[in-house]
């Protein structure tokens, strides 16, 4: 059986994550048709839907209060199930199209003790037990991501961190998190998500084509 691959996209909250991540997966699922793969594409999201996922998704909505550094934990506990299931997915042939993964940890959960250098290191496990074959970061403007959360009712982080100033924050930790990235060689790379959702889809399938094909 040949193994799947698992495409990340990652970005601030309204960049167009969720709904570009799903396109991609009728997009592959319609390729593995065309070129007779067999299997499926799955979409996943993170937190993920275990236990600890659940605890994060209802400090998210306001529900329950995490210490902001037990938080920053958690969320590579929860990763790590995430990323059992998700090797399993990859083991049987299937394709992943992932929403969020740890770059979101090293972007929303830095503290007074936890930088980003410090939860890219948390995450260490993490990177050893899976490596993306592609991370998408879709790049807006803080003011176009803000235009787009309010088309969207359904965001999970839509409380905790809705502020201007967090979302300010947030977007420019994940400029640098990605030059930091790609210093460290992993496979990142920023899409410019500005624009109408026809030509957004065209720049991400044209970075997705090529991994699908081995030409990347
Ligand atoms: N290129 C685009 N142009 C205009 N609107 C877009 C574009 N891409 C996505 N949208 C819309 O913007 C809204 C937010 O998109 P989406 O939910 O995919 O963002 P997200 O990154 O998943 O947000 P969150 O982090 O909050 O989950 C949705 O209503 C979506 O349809
Ligand atoms: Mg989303």
């Amino acid at each position: 059986m040949e193994r799947g691959k698992l495409i990340v996209f990652e970005g601030a909250d309204g960049s167009g994550k969720s709904s570009h991540a799903k396109r991609v997966v009728e997009r592959i699922k319609n390729w593995m048709k065309e070129t007779g793969k067999p299997g499926d594409c799955v979409y996943h999201r993170e937190p993920f839907e275990d236990l600890v996922g659940a605890t994060i998704r209802a400090s998210l909505s306001g529900q329950v209060r995490l210490d902001p550094d037990a938080a920053a934990y958690l969320h590579v506990a929860s990763r790590i199930e995430h990323i059992r299931e998700m090797e399993r997915q990859l083991a049987a042939g299937n394709y992943v199209v992932c929403d969020r993964f740890y770059l979101s940890n090293m972007a929303y959960n830095q503290t007074e003790h936890l930088d980003m250098k410090a939860i890219y290191e948390l995450n260490k496990i993490c990177r050893q037990l899976i490596e993306p074959d592609l991370i998408l970061y879709l790049d807006v403007t803080l003011e176009e991501a803000k235009f787009r959360r309010k088309k969207d009712g359904s965001r999970v982080q839509a409380e905790l961190y809705d502020a201007d100033e967090v979302q300010r924050k947030v977007l420019n930790r994940y400029r640098e998190i990605v030059a930091f990235l790609q210093e460290q060689g992993v496979r990142v790379s920023t899409v410019d998500a500005m624009g109408p959702r026809e030509e957004v889809h065209a720049r991400i399938w044209e970075q997705v084509l090529p991994v699908l094909e081995d030409r990347s």
